[in-house]
């Protein structure tokens, strides 16, 4: 099911072009809120399999947060990060380099419909702020799930509106007024800050998105709000484990 918007030419476009800023722009227009959910997503990773070092894939990387992050939490784990936009790759190579996790990292160019990954190779995979753009998100659930072995996770970190109307209405203000002017300033382009907020509204509830993720053949999917509804965590489980990730 394709979503209405860009296509992944201009999604991969758009953010080549903004690599350079993109770390900061978060930063700013998140309150620094995005370091504190990106921990929460890599909180939600499962145990290792079989005494194995955890395999982690970070989907839609970026410049490689989300991975620095399950590199922090868990010693010892190997992450492979794949996103579409080399530029995002090369600010990702040079952050794990200066952290001294360039060895437990792998990156690869690939866009999130066909992961060059053969099945159930990974103990989770992850993507934040990411499965928004994707072309197809139920077939990019299912390519996740497909690389994740049974009873292994898939996690799910994006924008989401706030329930609670008062909040809802000075984000959404916040999102369609000021962050677009101040997006167009820091990163330099014209329209990249003004399709995150029509994307967010555009983007399914909690609800309807738990609801793709069972389609795409994940059980027990469940989701917790963070910061008011902000953004939500979704949590699946690929079929025929145990039932407790391990
Ligand atoms: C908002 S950034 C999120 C980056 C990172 N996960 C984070 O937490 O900061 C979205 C990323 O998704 C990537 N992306 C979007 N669609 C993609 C696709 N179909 N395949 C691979 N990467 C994609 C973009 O290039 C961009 O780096």
């Amino acid at each position: 099911m394709d979503q209405p918007g860009l296509e992944a030419i201009d999604i991969r476009r758009m953010f080549s072009a903004i690599a350079p800023r993109y770390d900061l722009l978060n930063r700013l227009l998140s309150v620094g809120r995005d370091a504190a959910w990106r921990r929460e997503a890599v909180r939600a990773l499962p145990a290792s399999a079989q005494g194995r070092p955890l395999a982690v894939l970070d989907v839609a990387c970026g410049t490689a947060d989300v991975a620095l992050e399950v590199l922090r939490q868990r010693p010892g784990a190997w992450v492979a990060g794949v996103d579409f936009a080399l530029p995002m790759l090369h600010e990702a190579r040079r952050k794990l380099r200066a952290g001294g996790f360039n060895g437990s990292c792998a990156l690869a160019g690939a866009d999130a419909l066909r992961l060059p990954f053969r099945d159930h190779l990974f103990d989770a995979a992850l993507i934040a702020f990411g499965i928004r753009n994707v072309a197809d998100r139920r077939a990019g659930l299912t390519e996740m799930a497909r690389l994740v072995r049974p009873g292994g996770r898939v996690i799910v970190l994006e924008f989401s509106r706030p329930a609670w109307r008062p909040l809802r209405w000075l984000y959404e203000a916040y999102f369609t007024q000021m962050l677009p002017w101040i997006g167009r300033r820091l990163s330099g382009h014209p329209t990249a800050y003004h399709y995150l907020p029509s994307s967010v509204l555009a983007y399914p509830s909690p609800e309807g998105f738990s609801q793709l993720m069972a389609e795409a053949g994940l059980e027990g999917v469940g989701f917790r709000r963070l910061t008011g509804g902000i953004v939500t965590l979704h949590v699946g489980t690929v079929r025929g484990g145990n039932g407790t990730g391990e």
